[in-house]
């Protein structure tokens, strides 16, 4: 049984490690406590990304001698040279007695060694204190590390009889206040934002974060013909904010004048050679070490990024209101799963009021 003080220094170690969300990218949210006769001593949390690991800032933090002290890591301390010296060296050196984590760290560098390397120098170790809530706080993170790829979000607000916007393509706003500022919460943690030309058509968006001191994602449009207008808010903006444009067939003077305005066109056909290669894309951002993408298409993109299997989380937003249509889009389109049996399911589900509105999230199941 998981000791209840355990429980609390490991709470506050979360609470100080989401305070790097959207800073650390592609690295973990990890933050650390040390305590000491029962008293709290020093704090820490990785702050930005080449910057001190959370073990390092909570030792430079210290308001005493930490000799013979525990140290509370939400996640196990790196045994490896990265952008850092390692911090299971750190926890040696300040002769820590007690180290307490909540999840391993399944990179591979890793793995387990980083207790391993502590235990073996006498240091008591305990591992899975709020196990969970330590995963969950970096599941980016581990499917990254671990798949080379983008954990992807897919993100959409419909109406209770699931419309994502009105037969007229109206769909300003379908949820409230309360509802679309958690929407840039989301942008703020994540490294990217994606739609389908579709949406840029209708809608005119800036798929920016506007929260303050929030790092704008990297704005990304599946554009197979490059139909994206040049004066387009995307295109206006594309200088200060990075737009990158999949296509695939890039006539010369349309790629041009996009590349004048400062977006990056990046050719990408799938094997017909007429529409971009979803898969292709997931593959393109994890080597360009885009750990995270938010998907705020429309139907058509939401469709075949499931149908693909490229989906890995799925936030929907739900708004109390009936709007009907039998030509309104809905949030998923494509030809569909013909028998229920088949569905995509979620599992780690949540259900959270949002002013007056409900999000629903969950992790696609992939057995
Ligand atoms: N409420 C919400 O959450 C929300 C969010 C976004 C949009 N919307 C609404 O949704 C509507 C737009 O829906 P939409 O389905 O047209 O937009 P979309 O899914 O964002 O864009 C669809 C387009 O993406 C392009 N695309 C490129 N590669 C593709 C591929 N491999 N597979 C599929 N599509 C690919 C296709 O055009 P090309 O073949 O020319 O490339 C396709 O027509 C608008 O009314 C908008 O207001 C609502």
């Amino acid at each position: 049984m998981t000791d209840q003080t355990d429980i609390r220094y490991m709470r506050r170690a979360l609470e100080l490690a989401v305070r790097g969300a959207g800073h650390v990218s592609p690295n973990p949210m990890v933050g650390a406590v040390i305590v000491k006769d029962g008293r709290i001593i020093g704090e820490g949390w990785h702050e930005h990304i080449g910057g001190l690991h959370a073990e390092r800032n909570a030792f430079k933090n210290c308001t005493e001698d930490c000799t013979g002290a525990s140290i509370y890591v939400t996640l196990e301390p790196c045994c490896h040279w990265g952008r850092t010296p390692p911090c299971t060296d750190a926890i040696l050196e300040h002769k820590i007695a007690r180290v307490v984590v909540g999840c391993l760290d399944p990179n591979p560098l890793v793995a387990g060694k980083g207790l391993e390397i502590l235990r073996s120098a006498g240091v008591e170790c305990v591992s899975g204190v709020l196990e969970e809530e330590c995963l969950a706080v970096n599941e980016v993170f581990f499917h990254y590390i671990t798949t080379g790829k983008p954990f992807v979000v897919m993100k959409y607000a419909m109406t209770l009889d699931g419309r994502i916007a009105a037969y007229t393509g109206d769909s300003k706003w379908v949820t409230g206040e309360t509802a679309r500022a958690h929407v840039h919460e989301t942008r703020r943690r994540l490294s990217a934002i994606l739609v389908g030309i579709g949406t840029v058509l209708a809608d005119d968006p800036m798929l920016n974060c506007r929260i303050e001191s929030g790092v704008d994602p990297v704005r990304l449009v599946c554009d197979s013909t490059l139909r994206i207008p040049t004066d387009c808010r995307l295109v206006r903006t594309a200088k200060e904010i990075p737009t990158w444009v999949f296509c695939a067939q890039a006539d010369a003077a349309r790629r041009a004048a996009l590349e004048q305005a400062g977006v990056t066109v990046i050719p990408l056909p799938d094997a017909g050679g007429t529409r971009v290669d979803l898969a292709a894309v997931i593959d393109y951002l994890g080597g360009q070490q885009i750990d995270s993408v938010l998907v705020e298409g429309g139907g058509t993109i939401n469709g075949e990024l499931l149908r693909l299997g490229l989906v890995d989380r799925v936030q929907a937003y739900i708004a109390p209101k009936l709007i009907g249509g039998a030509q309104a889009r809905g949030p998923v389109e494509g030809a569909g799963i013909a028998r229920m049996a088949d569905a995509l399911a979620l599992d780690h589900l949540t259900i959270t009021r949002l002013g007056g509105d409900i999000l629903v999230e969950g992790r696609i199941r992939k057995d």
